[in-house]
């Protein structure tokens, strides 16, 4: 039976990072659940659909074709057989995805997708409803959670970093924007499961928090 890993929690809380370093430790495959929510998000903006129109939304989806790939190691989402993951990470595409995944029949068809993956294989998923959802009889679920200031400043350090000029008042209010709606939607919002595990990452380092999920999951092998 493969050994499933949950990774849920709000944007920023650095569940990608810390994912894609336990994936790499325990060498299972890391799925990055966001990438492919913004695919679609990206195939309905290549359309000039409104991301908030859910009802056109859920007429079109059908005609987005994700998959995963993973090439050297990396998590490729390819949307119509082009490999988008260049595109999918502007604050623009943050925003529509953040639309586009509210509607039911976008979830239903990449939760599919995303139950396919486990099935057969060891993973570390990261979401925003993997525990509840995805795979509610994961072997260990996590939510990962920070401050909604600790997750702008990341950001913002981010943007920086690359030359993008920014608030960081306007990040903030950004996240929080986001919280709400992925916290408020109908379809699976983000909570956090019964039985998953909390870890607010504020004041921990990227190392602290991958040893101790590490730590976590060897318990469960016990
Ligand atoms: O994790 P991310 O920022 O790349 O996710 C982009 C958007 O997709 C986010 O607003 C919430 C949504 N999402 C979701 O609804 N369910 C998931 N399992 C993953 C992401």
């Amino acid at each position: 039976m493969p050994f499933n890993i949950a990774i849920d929690g709000p944007a920023g809380a650095g569940k990608s990072t810390i994912a894609k370093k336990v994936a790499e430790q325990l060498k299972y495959i890391y799925v990055d659940t966001g990438a492919m929510y913004r695919a679609m998000a990206l195939y309905m903006l290549n359309k000039g659909i409104d991301p908030s129109d859910s009802e056109t939304v859920a007429k079109e989806c059908d005609g987005a074709d994700i998959s995963i790939k993973y090439i050297d190691g990396l998590q490729c989402v390819f949307l119509n057989g082009e490999n988008v993951n260049d595109k999918i990470r502007t604050n623009e595409v943050s925003d529509a995805a953040s639309k586009t995944s509210t509607v039911k029949e976008v979830r239903r068809k990449l939760v599919h997708l995303q139950q396919e993956l486990a099935k057969s294989t060891d993973v570390v998923m990261d979401g925003r409803d993997i525990g509840t959802a995805v795979l509610p009889a994961a072997d260990l679920k996590i939510y990962m959670t920070a401050s909604s200031r600790v997750r702008a400043r990341r950001r913002y350090d981010e943007l920086t970093a690359k030359g993008v000029s920014c608030r960081l008042v306007d990040i903030e209010k950004e996240i929080i924007e986001r919280d709400e709606r992925d916290m408020n939607r109908e379809e699976s919002p983000l909570k956090q499961a019964e039985d998953a595990i909390l870890l607010d990452t504020s004041d921990m380092t990227i190392e602290e928090v991958a040893s101790a999920i590490l730590a976590l999951k060897s318990e469960r092998e016990v």
